[in-house]
């Protein structure tokens, strides 16, 4: 079938919206119609040419939600109806990873899904019979796409796409921090580094393990007024004192739990250093640069401070993103705070521009 869809073509260079065809999907494999699409970093780090791994032509995307419209042979759990979101991490239920409640992290179609593949090693994408990758198995800048059955969560139907899709990546991640990952403890202190999607998830997330104190740290004072709306207990001004205050504001201790949601090395090392000691649990969730490295005093580790990472929030995607969906319609998450601008395929580009502007915090590109 035809599609359009927005093709990364040159690196640093606009996309282009056009036509493309599109594959039936094959064993294991549905074609989705997307009706809503968050645009994210990840497409813009791959967009501008800066992550080693890109390549092109492909089409980026990955905060997609839609409706099954076919499916291929041996899907069980999917029917054309049903809504899904779309998961750049995948939960195959059987790989050692998948069957262990330790991680999040499919190993089933990863090697192929890096390359730009499908799990056959082929792809589904082309144009006047050349092949195009797709991008982290989801290809979600499209009116469709085809996926495997094991990358689609499917969702309570009643659940807007518009505010489901943007469950595929930032808002989970930043929830599974603070619920998966570090498990926080209700009645604890926390403190949030990042108020963008990712940490203001985590925000959301403190809250609804029951924290008590939930400090939110940001450089903009729009986005910490935006935290308070997810439930920062209060916030504060970012910068090479944030350590220091944190630990003033803890009776000289720091906080049971810190999280970074910047991408920002430094500030990882904020989050380690503003953990107490004795438990004190540092969460990493931002993706440094290429090389970049996160410089810890060892005292601060054998004095009881921990450091995880979080990937996708620790999120087991099938299981848990209809959880949070169901979360979310029973109002226990406010989805619509974070849908700053709708867009139209074509304005992709804008949504790009709006980002790096820090303008709102996710545009929201609508198929419909
Ligand atoms: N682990 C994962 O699976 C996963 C998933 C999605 C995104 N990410 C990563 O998470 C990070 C955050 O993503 P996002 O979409 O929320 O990004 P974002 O750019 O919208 O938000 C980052 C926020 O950090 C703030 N910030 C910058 N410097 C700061 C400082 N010194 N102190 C305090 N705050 C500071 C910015 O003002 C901004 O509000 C990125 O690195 C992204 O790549 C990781
Ligand atoms: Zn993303
Ligand atoms: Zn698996």
């Amino acid at each position: 079938m035809k599609i359009r869809a927005a093709v990364l073509e040159d690196f640093g260079a606009p996309l282009g919206v056009q036509e493309l065809e599109l594959a039936e999907p094959k064993a294991g494999e549905v074609l989705v119609r997307l009706v809503a699409c968050g645009v994210c970093h990840t497409d813009l780090y791959t967009a501008s040419g800066a992550d080693p791994s890109g390549y092109s032509p492909t089409v980026l995307g990955h905060e997609g939600a839609g409706i099954v419209e076919r499916i291929g042979e041996g899907v069980r759990d999917l029917a054309a109806g049903d809504h899904v979101v779309t998961l750049f991490s995948p939960q195959c239920r059987e790989c050692e990873h998948c069957r262990d409640h330790r991680t999040n992290l499919c190993m089933a179609i990863r090697e192929q899904q890096n390359q730009g593949y499908l799990p056959d090693g082929t792809t589904r994408l082309s144009r006047d019979g050349e092949p195009i990758r797709h991008f982290m198995g989801t290809s979600t800048f499209a009116d469709h796409t085809v996926m495997p059955e094991i990358a689609l969560a499917k969702i309570d139907p009643d659940a807007p796409l518009d505010r489901a899709c943007l469950f595929a990546c930032g808002l989970s991640t930043g929830l599974g921090a603070a619920m998966n990952t570090a498990k926080v403890v209700g009645g604890s202190t926390c403190v949030v580094f990042g108020a963008g999607m990712v940490g203001l998830g985590a925000v959301a997330g403190c809250r609804l393990q029951g924290a008590e104190r939930i400090v939110c740290v940001d450089l903009s004072s729009d986005r910490l007024e935006l935290a308070r709306g997810q439930g920062a207990t209060e916030t504060l001004v970012g910068g090479p004192e944030a350590v220091q205050q944190i630990v003033d504001m803890t009776d000289g201790l720091g906080a049971d739990y810190t999280f970074e949601a910047t991408g920002n090395v430094n500030v990882m090392r904020q989050a380690v250093e503003s953990a107490r000691m004795g438990w004190g649990l540092a969460t990493m969730c931002g993706v440094a640069g290429k090389g970049e490295t996160l410089d810890i005093i060892p005292r601060f580790l054998i004095t009881g401070r921990r450091v995880a990472g979080s990937s996708f929030g620790g999120v087991k995607g099938r299981d848990q993103v209809p959880q949070f969906v169901d979360m979310y319609l029973a109002g226990d998450i406010d989805v619509d705070a974070f849908v700053s601008h709708k867009l139209t395929l074509d304005d992709v580009n804008r949504g790009f521009e709006l980002m790096e502007a820090q303008d709102g915090i996710r545009s929201v590109i609508d198929f419909a």
